[in-house]
């Protein structure tokens, strides 16, 4: 096992700027600008980035008044020129190697090293699978017509390969007998509204270590996590692993 890295990130009493990449409707992004909103994630978005000029996750973006950037990724001659041009967007909005993270949030392009290089540890996802089973671009899908009986999600550091970095949290619900993959995949999305501003917040607090492939939770000030295990009552149960903390569960 490699030697820990403690990510070095300012405390909760600064704001911590990110940088959020969406390719579609943008609910998770929704669910981070309502935990900033509420005082429980001291975070700022400072830019939402697409690559579909059409994505609603623009609209969330500039109807609040945060720079939304469209850049067309078809406009580029290589993939290496489309991530040099998002590197150059981020880094003018305060986001950097030093500063803050770069937040993917169902965009649906891969990175380049390039890319992940100028943001070293600071490139997160969210996948709606128990990684790492059920990888790639249909996860809660791909779960549901597999038969688990047990499906979830999966906030992780990117990686040069697809849905693999360190697991920074997860969450887990039953598959109920005879619910389609559209119902599944709505019950693990409420829950990834929980558990990705939840990551996003021990990040910004840097209480995430890096030690190869696991990731340390360090110790919260006050209050205490909640239980690993959290029944969210008899019709919604879930497990998630670490507990979420008081702001970040579910309603
Ligand atoms: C989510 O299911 C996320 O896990 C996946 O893409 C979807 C994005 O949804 N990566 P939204 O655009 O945040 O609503």
């Amino acid at each position: 096992m490699s030697p820990a890295r403690e990510i070095p990130f300012p405390g909760c009493h600064m704001s911590f700027p990110l940088a959020v990449l969406v390719s579609g409707g943008g609910s998770n992004l929704q669910s981070i600008l309502d935990k900033i909103d509420s005082g429980a994630l001291p975070a700022e978005v400072r830019v939402v980035l697409s690559n579909k000029p059409d994505a609603y996750g623009l609209t969330r973006a500039r109807e609040r008044g945060i720079p939304a950037v469209a850049l067309p990724h078809a406009d580029f001659p290589t993939r290496a020129a489309f991530d040099a041009e998002m590197v150059r967007v981020i880094n003018a909005h305060g986001v950097d190697a030093k500063v803050g993270a770069v937040v993917l949030a169902g965009f649906m392009r891969m990175l380049t090293p390039e890319f992940l290089r100028a943001f070293p540890q600071r490139v997160v996802n969210i996948h709606p699978a128990l990684l790492p089973s059920f990888p790639g671009t249909h996860g809660a899908r791909d779960a549901a017509d597999y038969g688990v009986r047990l499906a979830g999600c999966t906030v992780h550091f990117v990686d040069e390969i697809m849905d693999h970095g360190p697991v920074i949290i997860q969450a887990a619900v039953p598959a109920l007998p005879g619910e389609g993959g559209d119902a599944l995949a709505a019950r693990i999305l409420a829950l990834e509204h929980c558990i990705y501003p939840q990551a996003i917040g021990w990040l910004a607090q840097g209480r995430l270590a890096i030690e190869g492939r696991h990731v340390r939770l360090t110790a919260p000030a006050a209050p205490a996590a909640a239980p690993l295990a959290s029944w969210g009552g008899a019709e919604r149960p879930y497990l998630v692993s670490p507990g979420l903390e008081p702001g970040f569960l579910p309603r």
